[in-house]
Formats: structure tokens, sequence, C-alpha cells
């Protein structure tokens, strides 16, 4: 990805950065309890690129979106309080309204992207997690003033693609989650990229279904069984090994708390991956010189189906393997149990991450490859 233009090449076709209006794109879409920000690790990510401008005299201007507003002001995707951390953590730096109240965010519409640009020297796109949306303030500057990636930016793809085009073997991939539509591309990628896929979440029901095993009112996707049933013949085509899990905790018929097998009777629900399979989904992490983990195990909210996700997250923190964790809910999870100083690299992006991991390029980086610089 050399021919992404760095910091360093945009200081080299601005030159003195010294009082240049820098409008840098962030993802500040940090999670939100009632107005308080619970999780700012977006916010810190995003420093070393703002430092190394304002080092420079360069007067930034940050934008981000926050959630998913709809085209049009609301007070609940405010970026206020994110203005007074970003204060905290880089006085003086200008942070713009959510960019998604305005509707030519998301239609990337040439009108926004020129009100985004106007009176903007240089344009830097730091916003990892944002950069597979097509957005207006993601691939709209660099066709109209120099650009760059920040350091985080950098940072993200050197790893992210590091797994695609050096994988240390064996590389693992494990996936959870609720739902195998969102990640079925990723799954297809992966299956040529790793030498085994670990399965959890809810989305493991989708395919217990496939192979016929009950799975009594439990979470799945009727209309992906086919599809799963697909992967499994493909992974064994390819010599790849799927590992399922073979126990699930939840709630039985009467609501109580239950361990099963890998068949749930009729009126039970499983909410996490059981004590075996965590287990034997550690010794997989162990034993692995590449690890890729996204999405949680089970519903970890919960304290009773935390287990599998947090011994996952342990046996990511334990292992010797070189480990990345996709963002969003594995981040968060990671968080949740300290070790996210325990892995080598935590991505601010959960889409991003899956997305860059399947096609090897984003549209934010194309945009940036193809200014002019
Ligand atoms: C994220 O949190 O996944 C990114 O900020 C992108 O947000 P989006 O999924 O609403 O586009
Ligand atoms: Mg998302």
């Amino acid at each position: 990805m050399s021919s992404i233009p760095t910091l360093e090449d945009l200081e080299a076709r601005l030159g003195d950065l010294n009082g240049k209006r820098i409008l840098v794109r962030t993802d500040f879409n940090v999670p939100l309890d009632d107005g308080t920000i619970t999780d700012d690790f977006r916010i810190r990510a995003a420093l070393p690129t703002i430092k190394w401008l304002t080092d420079r005299g360069a007067i930034v201007v940050t934008a981000s979106h926050l959630g998913r507003p709809k085209g049009e002001p609301n007070p609940k995707y405010s970026m206020a309080p994110v203005r007074e951390r970003l204060a905290e953590l880089a006085p003086g730096v200008e942070l713009l309204e959510n960019l998604r109240f305005d509707p030519g965010e998301t239609a990337n519409d040439p009108a926004f992207v020129a009100t985004l640009v106007e009176g903007i020297d240089g344009y830097v796109n730091d916003a990892f997690g944002a950069s597979h949306r097509a957005h207006a303030s993601i691939v709209g500057p660099p066709q109209f003033v120099p650009s760059a990636m920040g350091r985080l930016l950098q940072k993200e793809v050197d790893v992210l693609l590091g797994l695609r085009n050096k994988p240390r073997r064996p590389f693992v991939a494990v996936l959870g989650g609720a739902k195998i539509s969102d990640k079925l591309g990723v799954v297809e990628a992966l299956l040529d990229l790793v030498d085994s896929l670990v399965i959890g979440g809810a989305m493991c029901f989708t395919f217990f279904a496939a192979q016929g095993l009950p799975i009594g009112d439990s979470l799945f996707e009727p209309d992906m069984v086919d599809t799963c049933k697909r992967l499994l013949d493909e992974a064994r085509a390819k010599g790849k090994v799927i590992y399922l899990p073979d126990d699930i905790t939840g709630v039985d018929a009467a609501g109580n708390f239950a361990t099963f097998g890998n068949q749930l009777n009729a009126g039970s629900k499983g909410f996490d991956i059981g004590p075996g399979s965590a287990a034997a989904f550690t010794d997989v992490i162990m034993d692995a010189r590449m690890v890729f983990w996204n999405g949680p195990m089970g519903m970890f909210e919960d304290d009773r189906f935390a287990a599998g996700t947090r011994t996952v997250a342990q046996a990511m923190a334990d292992t010797k393997a070189f480990t990345v964790v996709g963002g969003g809910d594995s981040a968060a999870a990671l968080a949740q149990f300290k070790l996210d100083d325990e892995v080598d690299h935590v991505s601010t992006g959960g889409g991003a991450s899956l997305e860059l991991l399947e096609n090897g390029d984003l549209p934010g980086l194309r945009a940036l490859r193809a200014s002019q610089s």
C-alpha cells in the first residue's frame, strides 16, 4: 500500500504546515450511555495524527459521524460529549457537528463535499472504522485537496493486510456474533486465507441447523441454512477445519440456566458456547501462530453468558501467536475483561476490518490512492 500518501507526503506537498487548515476525518463513533462516553478508545486512537499535525502548527479541524441519525440534526447524536473529551485530550482542536446530520454525507453528495473542503488546505483520513463507507467525508475530499492517510489508518492497514499477505501458520480466525449473513463474504474469503475457522456466537446455530442438529428456540437465520451447508462443504473441499461448539449454555424451557450438548431440545435457548467448547477453542488459539478474532462467543453483556467470550479473550491474551481483534463487540469485550493491552492489535473498525480482510482494499483507501499527491 505504499501508493497511499502518508503525512510526510502531505507535508512535502503542502510545504510548511504552520497555519494550514487540515480537515481530519476521524471515527469518533463512540459508545454513549445517556450522553456519557463509555469508551474513548476511538478518540485516543486519533491522537498521534492530531499531535503530528498540531506539532507542525497546522490548524486541525476534525469531523466524524456519531450513530446513525437520519440526515437531519438530532440532539441524541450531538457531538457535544465527544467535543468535551477531545478538548481534554487535544486542546484547541476543532470538531465539526455530526456529519450524518446532513443527508449529503451518506449520499456522497458533491455539494456536501464542497462545503467540507471549503477553506481547507489539506485532508487526512484517520477514520479507519468508517473507511468501508463510500460517504462524502471519506471519498470526497481527496478529489479536491492534497490528501493523506493518518497514523491510525496506516497502522490498521499494515496490520490487517499483513494477515492477508504474510500469514504465519497455523492462521486461525475466530468468528462470533449473531448473524452469519453479516459475515458471509468474509467467511468465504477467510476459507482461502486461514488454516482453520472457529465459530461461536448465535451464528453457530445456523451451522447446527445446516447439520440437522436440533437448536430449540435459539436464534438462527433460516434463509442462511443452505449457505452454511455450502460453507461446510467448501471448507472440507479446501482441507480447512471449521470448529463449531459441541456444548452450549443457555436457558431451558422453564427459563433456568442450563448446559447442553450440541443438540437443544424444544423450548430451550442457547446464549453462549459451553465450557468444553471454550476449552477446545482455547487449544486451537494456543497452537496458532496468528489469530484474528471478530465477534463475541455469546451474550457477554449478561454475566451468566460471558464465560465463553471471556475464555476466548483470555486465550487471545495468553497465546504466543500474533493476535488481532476486529473492532466493535469483541473489542468492547476485551476492554470489559481488561485484556485489551494483552493482544497485539485491537482494531478500531468492526465492519471495516472485515471488509479489508475480505477485499484487500476499502473505498477510503482507493480514494486516497487516486488523490493527486
Ligand atoms: C462503526 O462503528 O462501525 C463505524 O463507525 C461505522 O459506522 P456505521 O456502521 O454506522 O457506518
Ligand atoms: Mg458498524
